[in-house]
């Protein structure tokens, strides 16, 4: 048998500085996307107030960053390419509080060891500008103005097993303009250029940051986003926030940044992703530009060498400041933000899939302004089912939701919030939906409420109304299933769930694992008012349910909650899973579709609709309401033309 031999061991030596080079490359040049990035912090490092980028070929040809910044002197040129050069930075005291992008001093190093690098310079009071070739090192006079031109030609052409693992040119052309555009929007004083293969292909002008953060979420956003500025000092964040209407299949549209620098980090991802959370459950990516300004001596940086993750000394309290800042920044109700135009619907429809409104063609016009609900005129949909004596007090009226066939009294045109007080005088109590309208349109314009007045019910799921752009139409249990999410909300935070005790327990066959959660997690139940008993190995009673949900059906919420518990794990249930779980109860208790509703019923889930933040969205994101201007109409129907 032949033994392998023992490897030959060699003596240890230090690496050439070469090597040295092309093997931190590897870490700092992933592709050329990581020269895009290198080369545009340089520029903003060195003040410019214009950036051009050229690609050619994916940029493994050629990459070249133009600015008119501070310019290197000649004499300097040579140490730009050297390893652990930088002008940025001189002690250990100066990288903890370091305000440039770069620091390292390895960048161009590490280019020029897997690429040729062409560097033309001029400084302002420089008689000329000077160039240096990585190819042969030498330093000549040129022509040019004050700035710096970085070329990088060839990317890898001597390193082939890196070039294997380029894509198409195509792709690669995408991930430069993604380092591109994420580098451009955390600078809006700075004009942005690029060209792709001799071709302009974008150009951001020097603006607002509002400006710049818009053109990288896209037109779509252009009003459908909220901007968030809160904390101050050493802790601040600004940004724009896209709408949950317009979430995203995948999450191409997410820029976070800690001092001007695109990173990717959990920490705050996770914070931006659970104040999103209340608004947007399940798999939908929201878009946003978020900017955290925090003391550069309370961040590292330092990381890792392409400086796209860092750690912060004090966690929680940036945590804290995202996710409160994002939460309440989406936490805006009707009356605030009254205009989510049926165009922007019609494009969130379009990118989502579910069909709700997808143009005119699927109105049937409504004749005579009357109430059309028609119980059962979709088959298969549960029937709404509402049992006053369920009921622990007047809350259905506090609610203005009333069995069908009882009448209600009608406080139709009074102030919002009016409908709450059922001991006011009925007013109209017999009056005709197009009497009330009429009323209506005398009324002052600046008199009606947000989401307006209720006209009709079409086919048991949507209510029409009307205010001063127009109609509005409101997804009726969307909307209802919103605002009891809301109520559940607040009653488990203040720690006092109504509950309603039954009459007579409901009860329901489990299996033996819920059967065992009803005793583990009796307190976790009792928080979400319900309590519940065992009366056999796999029967259960529940004897109490929240008094917000009284009128559902308490074994199929009971077993639905046992469901997440089980799914979600009982110590998490109440924090981490907490919006989800509230969330399904809300649907066990929100008003059915084909419940026939009056005027005043409908008119009252508007003035709460209105005074309920969060209420624009249900709890997946989808809107609960879409306004259609007079001017959208009469588009349709080609009046004024
Ligand atoms: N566009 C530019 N304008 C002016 N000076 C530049 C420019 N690009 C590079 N330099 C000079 O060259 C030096 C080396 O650049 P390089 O990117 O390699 O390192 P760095 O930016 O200091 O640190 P890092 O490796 O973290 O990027 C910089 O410190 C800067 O002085
Ligand atoms: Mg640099």
């Amino acid at each position: 048998m032949n033994t392998p031999l023992p490897p030959q061991r060699r003596p240890i030596r230090a690496l050439a500085d070469m090597l040295i080079s092309q093997i931190a490359a590897g870490e700092v040049v992933e592709r050329p996307a990581s020269v895009v990035k290198e080369l545009l912090e340089n520029a903003i490092d060195a003040g410019a107030s214009r950036i051009e980028l050229q690609i050619e070929e994916g940029g493994v040809r050629r990459v070249a960053v133009i600015d008119d910044g501070c310019g290197i002197p000649e004499d300097e040129l040579a140490l730009a390419l050297q390893r652990h050069a930088t002008s940025k930075i001189t002690s250990l005291e100066e990288l903890e509080r370091v305000g440039t992008l770069g620091f390292r001093g390895e960048a161009l190093a590490s280019i020029a060891a897997v690429a040729r690098v062409r560097i033309t310079s001029r400084t302002r009071n420089a008689p000329n500008a000077s160039v240096l070739d990585s190819a042969d090192a030498h330093v000549a006079p040129t022509a040019g103005t004050a700035g710096t031109t970085i070329e990088v030609l060839d990317l890898y052409s001597q390193t082939p097993a890196r070039r294997k693992f380029l894509k198409s040119t195509g792709t690669e052309t995408a991930h430069c303009t993604d380092a591109w555009r994420r580098v451009a929007l955390a600078h809006p004083q700075i004009a942005f250029t690029l060209r792709v293969d001799g071709r302009r292909a974008e150009h951001y002008p020097a603006g607002s940051w509002q400006a710049r953060a818009l053109a990288g979420l896209g037109d779509d956003y252009a009003k459908a986003h909220r901007e968030t500025d809160s904390g101050a000092g050493t802790l601040a964040l600004t940004g724009l926030l896209g709408l949950p209407t317009h979430s995203r299949a995948r999450a191409d549209r997410q820029f976070v940044y800690v001092n001007g620098r695109f990173v990717r980090d959990r920490l705050l991802t996770h914070a931006v992703r659970q104040a999103y959370s209340d608004v947007l459950h399940g798999d939908r990516q929201p878009a946003y530009v978020l900017f955290l300004n925090i003391d550069p001596a309370l961040v590292d940086v330092n990381v890792h060498p392409a400086k796209t993750e860092v750690r912060f000394r004090d966690s929680q309290a940036v945590h804290r400041l995202v996710f409160h800042a994002v939460r309440d920044a989406l936490r805006t109700t009707a009356a605030e933000h009254p205009t989510l135009t049926s165009d922007e619907q019609r494009r969130w429809s379009a990118a989502a899939g579910p069909a709700q409104m997808q143009g005119p063609a699927r109105f049937t016009p409504v004749q005579g302004a009357l109430p059309i609900a028609e119980p059962g005129a979709r088959p298969g949909a549960p029937a709404f089912s509402y049992s006053t004596a369920l009921r622990p007090d007047a809350s259905e009226a506090a609610l203005g939701f009333y069995a069908t066939g009882q009448d209600a009294p009608s406080n139709y045109g009074q102030p919002a919030g009016s409908m709450y007080n059922t001991d006011q005088p009925v007013e109209n109590a017999a009056a005709s939906p197009v009497q009330d309208l009429q009323n209506h349109a005398t009324a002052q314009a600046g008199a009606i409420p947000a989401l307006g007045y209720a006209i009709a019910q079409l086919h048991g799921v949507y209510i029409l109304a009307q205010n001063a752009a127009g109609l509005v139409l409101i997804d009726m249990h969307a909307a209802h299933e919103r605002i009891v999410y809301e109520r559940l909300k607040r009653a488990l935070d203040s720690r006092q769930m109504p509950r309603q005790p039954l009459l007579i327990p409901a009860t329901f066959r489990a299996e033996a694992v819920d059967a065992s959660l009803v005793e583990e997690a009796a307190e976790t139940l009792t928080a979400l008012g319900l309590e519940m008993s065992l009366i056999g190995p796999t029967a259960i009673a529940v004897r109490t349910v929240p008094a917000e949900l009284a009128s559902g059906d308490p074994a199929a919420l009971a077993r639905s909650v046992l469901a997440e518990l089980r799914e979600a794990g009982t110590a998490r249930a109440l924090t981490e899973h907490r919006d989800a779980l509230l969330a399904s109860m809300a649907c066990h208790g929100a008003v059915r579709a084909n419940r026939r509703l009056s005027i005043p019923e409908m008119n009252a889930l508007l003035r709460e609709m209105e005074a309920t933040a969060g209420a624009d969205q249900c709890n997946h994101g989808r809107p609960t309401w879409v306004q259609v201007t007079m001017q959208e109409l009469d588009r349709w129907f080609l009046r004024g033309r």
